[in-house]
């Protein structure tokens, strides 16, 4: 075998090496993704579950920290805020998601459901701001029914 020919080989052998560590991460990627994605808006999603847990402990009277609704309540705007991000990327099911299909043929109006999250819990951060314990109480109810009613249209069970 001529020097020249082994050089070629090589050379061959090299882009083919190169080609198969290029291709590789871009699949493991696709996969890891979408489990990523699924996990990503799910963890908003508990933190939305740990938050009201936290109030209604505080409204129930069995945690004496009224000065924290204020700031459980901004923790559930940031997390309404956030979920209509990470719900963008039409990542449906793995078998991991109890995410409805039809989430990404109707995004409008899963985006009207999630502003509206967005709004109450707002709303809810004044509440808690002025003290107002009665109405604060009134408006958690509101916001637990939008949670109740996106996850009719959108979520399995
Ligand atoms: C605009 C729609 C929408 C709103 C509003 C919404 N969720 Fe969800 N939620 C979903 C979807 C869709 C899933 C499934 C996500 C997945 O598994 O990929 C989900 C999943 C969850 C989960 C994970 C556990 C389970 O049963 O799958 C919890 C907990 C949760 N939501 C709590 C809440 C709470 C609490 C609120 C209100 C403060 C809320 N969500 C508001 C759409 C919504």
């Amino acid at each position: 075998m001529s020097f020249y020919h082994l050089k070629t080989q090589k050379i061959i052998v090299n882009f083919l090496l190169a080609l198969f560590l290029t291709l590789l991460p871009v699949k493991i990627f696709a996969q890891d993704n979408a489990d990523a994605v699924i996990t990503y808006r799910q963890s908003l999603m508990y933190n939305l579950q740990r938050n009201l847990n936290s109030i209604s402990e505080i409204l129930k009277g069995n945690i004496d920290q009224q000065s924290h609704l204020a700031g459980l309540a901004s923790i559930l705007n940031i997390s309404a805020a956030q979920s209509v991000d990470a719900f963008k990327q039409k990542v449906p099911n793995n078998g991991k998601s109890k995410a409805k299909p039809n989430i990404w043929q109707n995004q409008d109006d899963f985006n009207l459901e999630m502003q509206s999250l967005i709004r109450e819990t707002a709303e809810l951060v004044k509440l808690a701001e002025s003290n107002d314990i009665k109405a604060f109480s009134a408006q958690l109810g509101v916001v637990g029914k939008n949670c109740a009613s996106c996850h009719k249209a959108y979520k399995n069970r």
